[in-house]
């Protein structure tokens, strides 16, 4: 399996309509679809303990307008697909949009529902205790990581690379060694997020946006080192001996 095809296995176009999310619960949302869950917290709708009103019948109770509403949620809808060929800019754009916007987006909602379960929950066995906190930790990690590769690396990748840039790419490649043990982690305290029986719908959404975390941060690893690195890495190691390649990779100059 070439790196196109191995790219194409993982990525998937599910999308619901705006019109299917009218007649979806506030509950049934609030578990399918992350981030959904701020955006009725801010405009207070209970998605929680009356979950089981329809968003069309909850924008007209609170005397919202159900267009806006789903307006907003429809920009939370994700499609991985991509096309055929794409350059590497194009490429490093898609990540930064697809991935590095939404994990800025995703964790710190999952933080505050992580939090809210761990506390009002605190007396349950199968409660996640520490959840919010190694959520944290992920964050900062993630926002270091990206901030690397947005200031850095992908400015490098995008005029061109260049013999040095395979150093740069193996410390992103050991960063997301350690990115995927960390969700290991989040995976063994969330019994791979799979909530307890008779959860509520936070801890049902929490778990459901941490299942999304998920599947998200294992196809932008899977992009970046697997798709966008190797063409990068494959032309600074053919670089011909009388150029100095520098990075330990027999230029001969140390
Ligand atoms: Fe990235
Ligand atoms: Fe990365």
């Amino acid at each position: 399996m070439n790196a196109r095809q191995s790219f194409e296995s993982t990525t998937s176009t599910t999308t619901t309509t705006a019109a299917d999310r009218a007649e979806q619960t506030l509950g049934r949302i609030a578990v399918e679809l992350p981030g959904a869950t701020a955006i009725f917290r801010k405009l207070k709708l209970d998605f929680c303990c009356h979950g089981n009103v329809s968003l069309r019948q909850a924008a007209q109770d609170k005397n919202l307008d159900l267009a806006e509403l789903q307006a907003q949620l429809a920009k939370l809808e994700r499609s991985d697909a991509l096309a055929e060929e794409i350059s590497p800019s194009v490429l490093i754009d898609h990540i930064l949009t697809r991935y590095h916007e939404v994990h800025r987006a995703q964790l710190p909602e999952l933080i505050r529902m992580a939090l809210r379960v761990e506390t009002v929950h605190k007396n349950t066995p199968q409660v996640p205790t520490g959840l919010a906190d190694l959520l944290q930790i992920m964050q900062q990690e993630l926002l270091d990581h990206m901030m690397k590769e947005e200031q850095i690396l992908f400015p490098m990748l995008k005029s061109g690379g260049n013999p040095f840039v395979t150093q740069p790419i193996s410390m992103m490649r050991a960063e997301h060694i350690h990115h995927g043990g960390m969700l290991d982690r989040l995976n063994a305290l969330t019994n791979d997020a799979t909530p307890p029986a008779g959860a509520c719908n936070t801890w049902r959404a929490l778990y459901s946006g941490l299942a999304q975390l998920n599947e998200d941060l294992i196809k932008h690893i899977h992009l970046e080192n697997n798709v966008l690195f190797p063409a990068f890495e494959a032309s600074a190691h053919a670089r011909p001996a009388g150029g100095c390649g520098g990075g330990g990779h027999g230029c001969g100059c140390q």
